[in-house]
């Protein structure tokens, strides 16, 4: 079941966001969350660090992260989360994870599975999603992949992160989340600013199922719930 949700405006979007967010945590303060970087969740966290919430019983997992950055740059996706949630919320380190690159990619990948397939349940799944449609970094390709995995990025995918490097190159891989945890959470909040992104969220949703376009499988899900504006994040 999809609903989808019409925000006024970027501020709208982030408040709705955060309030599910918030929900959640309130009904479980053991609530198990997936969560995503990117400009769009920017101002959901943001809320977040300013509303006092305990988050001392939650443990988060994060949708993706680059290879060939250490945890330490800046443009990490762990650095982006410190930066714009864990520094201003009471998240225990413990009980935060990261897909890892170093070392052997294929152990870390199971290692993250692992770690996944031990929660009994994941209370909500947070997206964004890419110009192309892609989920995490799942990207358009002729199959999905259920684990965490390796993945060469789209080019249309570090184009539209350039923006984020100012000097260096974009890095040309990742390691995503696979579909399935995002199909074992209770409730996915799909979050998609400005028109180009409303566009793609549209194409998903009404159209064919196709790993072309990987946002599309959530129209399988069993509760989405997609924050749309056309004000840009
Ligand atoms: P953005 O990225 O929020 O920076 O647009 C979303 C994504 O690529 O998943």
């Amino acid at each position: 079941m999809v609903e989808s949700i019409i925000c006024r405006d970027y501020r709208a979007l982030s408040d709705r966001a955060a309030e599910i967010v918030l929900d959640t945590v309130r009904t479980n303060p053991e609530a198990v969350l997936i969560l995503p970087t990117g400009s769009t969740p920017v101002g959901m966290y943001a809320r977040l660090r300013k509303s006092e919430a305990d988050f001392s019983g939650v443990s988060t997992m994060n949708l993706d992260e680059y290879c060939d950055l250490p945890a330490e740059h800046p443009q990490s996706y762990r650095s982006f989360m410190q930066k714009h949630l864990f520094s201003g919320v009471n998240l225990q380190p413990e009980k935060i994870a990261f897909p890892k690159w170093e070392g052997n990619i294929t152990e870390q990948c199971r290692r993250y599975d692992a770690h996944i397939e031990a929660f009994p349940r994941i209370d909500l799944a947070i997206l964004g999603i890419g110009p192309n449609g892609h989920i995490g970094f799942n990207e358009p390709d002729d199959y999905l992949i259920a684990g965490t995995h390796e993945v060469v990025l789209a080019n249309e995918t570090r184009a539209a992160n350039k923006r984020f490097f100012a000097k260096e190159a974009v890095p040309e891989r990742a390691v995503t989340m696979g579909i399935a945890p995002i199909f074992r959470a209770e409730r996915v909040l799909l979050l998609a600013a400005g028109e180009q992104k409303c566009a793609v969220v549209h194409r998903a949703l009404s159209d064919k199922v196709t790993p072309r376009l990987p946002a599309s499988v959530l129209q399988l899900h069993k509760h989405v719930t997609v924050l749309l504006t056309e004000e840009g994040s």
